[in-house]
């Protein structure tokens, strides 16, 4: 099969991909003290500089939002100082880098937060299951709701991590709306029960992804901007009655507003032995919405070179990103263009540590 659509340069917003092989955003729990970006974090992205666009990890954007060890923030000035090295690092090898802005709402617990609160959600809500701390695997505890006042302020937590991201030489950022995540806690039914204007119909759930979304873009411009959303997502015991009518206001909501591209997870990564393998029986995602979203569409979850051509040549997206098979095979691009064999990837090294597994897969 072909991969020729893969090396096509595409225009993402403001930004032009040099190809369409683009590095998924990958929680790797390798911050430095301070959840910091250090030399070794620099020196990870630039190995994967080739990526048409580098959509960095999940990086928490107030300190209420971290929900495991050792995962980078963007709201002091020394991870804003870090994050430098990383956008530097990767500019310098050719690439460009977008900074995924997090809140993981309910996915905390006390012993991450502040004053070893309770974590915050949509509504008082517990996940089914148990969570990592430093002190070990512990029970999730029923989140606080959070209270209308403090939705402004959770909404300026984004609009201010998009600011830092500018400021630490950030190509653009993509708003965190998928993986059961704060966002999607509000957009989802099974885990937002509220009875305000953020609750209840999908325009009320749909309010706080809308209102971060404009804050965000207002801050820095729209082309700068990106979403990702897991409509089939079932990570983090966060799902909705009605997927397809809840995404099709979202995308709808947000069409107009000139984003650089909607990034859609789709539900094919059952099977893989993570906890957030998703809904085997949905459709798919790209294809679902392709036909309200007037822009650059990003597809995830699940493709190899060969799908990755296909879906961008059938049109359903018009950019694919790899998670898993770019953490073992930093020159993912150059290995497809070559059929070279892939690197297999060791999920044992995926979450914490240092170099091993993280810096030391080999090139071509
Ligand atoms: C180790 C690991 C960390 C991940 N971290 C994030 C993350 O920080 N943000 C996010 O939106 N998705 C995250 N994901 C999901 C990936 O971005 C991607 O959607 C998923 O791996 C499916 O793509 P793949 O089949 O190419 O690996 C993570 C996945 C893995 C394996």
């Amino acid at each position: 099969m072909s991969t020729s659509h893969l090396f096509e340069p595409l225009r993402i917003g403001a930004v032009e991909a040099r190809n369409r092989i683009l590095l998924a955003p990958l929680t790797r729990m390798r911050a430095g003290p301070g959840n910091v970006p250090g030399p070794m974090n620099a020196t990870y992205y630039r190995q994967r500089a080739s990526a048409g666009l580098i959509v960095a990890e999940a990086t928490q954007v107030v300190p209420e939002g971290q929900g495991y060890p050792n995962t980078p923030g963007i709201h002091s000035p020394q991870q804003i100082e870090g994050w430098r090295r990383v956008t530097d690092a990767v500019h310098a090898a050719g690439g460009l880098i977008f900074l995924q802005l997090w809140h993981v709402g309910r996915v905390s617990h006390s012993s991450f937060q502040p004053g070893r609160v309770l974590p915050v959600s949509a509504s008082a809500v517990r996940i089914e299951g148990r969570l990592l701390t430093a002190a070990g695997p512990t029970e999730y505890e029923t989140p606080r709701a959070l209270e209308q006042k403090e939705l402004a302020g959770i909404v300026d937590g984004y609009r201010r991590g998009a600011e830092n991201a500018r400021a630490a030489g950030f190509d653009g950022v993509e708003v965190h709306g998928a993986n059961g995540y704060l966002l999607e806690q509000f957009l989802n039914d099974q885990t937002n029960h509220r009875t305000d204007a953020w609750g209840g119909s999908i325009v009320n759930r749909s309010r706080l992804l809308i209102e971060t979304m404009r804050a965000v873009c207002d801050t820095w411009s729209a082309d700068r901007v990106g979403v990702r959303l897991s409509p089939w997502g079932i990570a983090n015991d966060c799902t909705d009655s009605d997927p397809v009518k809840l995404h099709a206001h979202v995308i709808g909501r947000l069409a107009p507003m000139g984003l650089a591209y909607l990034h859609l997870i789709e539900p094919r990564a059952a099977g893989t032995g993570r906890s957030d393998a998703l809904r085997e029986d949905a459709p798919s995602a790209s294809g679902t919405f392709r036909k309200i979203w007037p822009g650059a569409l990003i597809a995830a979850g699940g493709f190899t070179a060969d799908s990755a051509d296909a879906a961008i040549a059938a049109g359903t997206a018009d950019a694919v990103a790899f998670g898993r098979w770019f953490i073992s095979n930093p020159d993912l691009p150059a290995r497809f263009r070559r059929g070279a064999e892939l690197t297999p990837y060791n999920r044992k090294t995926f979450y914490g540590g240092a170099e091993a597994g993280y810096t030391d897969y080999p090139t071509l």
